[in-house]
């Protein structure tokens, strides 16, 4: 008999906050502002996702960002939500974003954090009702507090650095997941009551996975190894299934067990297409926390130093033992 909708079961993600209070001991407080200021962020990005078409706000802005990449609308307006937002909090003093050249400073040179975020992840699926997400991953700034942040020190700073990383998929539900390296946690979204309630507690990839999630149609650009492993995965009949939202197919190999690639592609994305500070690197610290595992070139992802803070690297993500497996084939 399926469970009448009663009133959600768990905590608020407020609650849940206060609750772990003990989990951020430098933080007096500013951490679970930040976080909270991210769930309010997520709220109001998602109404708007949730009415895009009636909006006409899912069409083309007319700019390209830093990338070479058409911006759409939703990915600007997510851009200046979530800044927004993390300005009026006052919890972060600079942010990487996706969608801007340059450090965005924000004028609070006494905050302690730092958040790289792609605002809006999955562009191309927004037109076409498909999920997509916002990732973010918060360091400790390392300049002095009180003096403007630097781009150097504060926002290149490798994955291990980071003390939170999340994010928050606008699927059939509106889910935020996030960890502050304590494990990794699931809140969904309950509009009627606008609380986020936590629906999926300490959440880690299944032992065993045979979903495999790549694009394929970039096959005979590949390396030798990457065609290999490919045919590997074919011969062992796992299952395809690609969304083209990271965020989307991240959250799917996390639940049901799997791995996604964005491998090196010669001539279309040679250092692969997911960048490293806001996509890979937050999605590298849940993976790891979730008992999975986040390579690109061979090496840890959390470990990769950035040299530039739009820097593209290869992503191999997912279960521990298809990761290991793959990496067996693309060492
Ligand atoms: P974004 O929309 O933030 O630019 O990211 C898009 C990324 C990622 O979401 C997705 O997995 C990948 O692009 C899809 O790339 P392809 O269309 O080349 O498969
Ligand atoms: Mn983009
Ligand atoms: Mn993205
Ligand atoms: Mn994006």
């Amino acid at each position: 008999k399926i469970k009448a909708l009663s009133a959600p079961v768990g905590t608020t993600l407020d609650r849940w906050i206060d609750l772990n209070q003990d989990q951020f001991p430098y933080a007096t407080g500013e951490l679970s502002r930040l976080l909270r200021d991210i769930g309010l962020a997520a709220k109001i990005l998602g109404r708007e996702i949730n009415r895009a078409g009636l909006g006409d706000i899912t069409g083309m802005a007319g700019s390209e960002n830093v990338q070479g990449e058409d911006q759409k609308m939703l990915d600007i307006v997510g851009h200046i939500r979530f800044v927004r937002a993390l300005k009026m909090g006052g919890q972060v003093c600079c942010i990487v974003s996706e969608e801007k050249e340059e450090l965005v400073l924000t004028g609070k040179n006494d905050a302690k954090y730092v958040i790289a975020m792609d605002p809006l992840d999955g562009s191309s699926n927004i037109e076409v009702n498909v999920p997509i997400g916002t990732v973010f991953g918060i360091y400790r700034r390392k300049t002095e507090i009180g003096t403007p942040p630097e781009v150097a020190k504060d926002a290149l700073q490798k994955g291990v650095e980071q003390i939170a990383g999340g994010y928050v998929l606008f699927g059939s539900s509106t889910m935020l997941v996030y960890t502050t390296g304590y494990g990794v946690n699931g809140f969904t979204y309950d509009p009627s009551l606008g609380e986020f309630y936590l629906s999926h507690p300490k959440m880690r990839f299944p032992a065993e996975g045979n979903i495999y999630s790549i694009n394929e149609s970039h096959y005979f650009k590949y390396g030798e190894a990457v065609q290999h492993y490919l045919n590997h995965c074919k011969r062992e009949g796992y299952t395809a299934r690609y969304i083209g939202s990271l965020v989307a197919d991240f959250h799917r190999s996390l639940i049901k067990g799997g791995i996604y690639l964005y491998p090196a592609t010669p001539g279309v994305y040679p250092d692969g297409k997911l960048r490293l500070l806001y996509e890979c690197n937050p999605l590298a610290f849940i993976a790891e926390q979730a008992g999975g595992l986040a390579y690109g070139n061979g090496q840890r992802i959390m470990e990769i130093a950035p040299v530039n803070m739009h820097q593209r690297v290869p992503l191999i993500i997912g279960s521990e033992r298809m990761v290991e497996e793959a990496m067996r084939f693309l060492k």
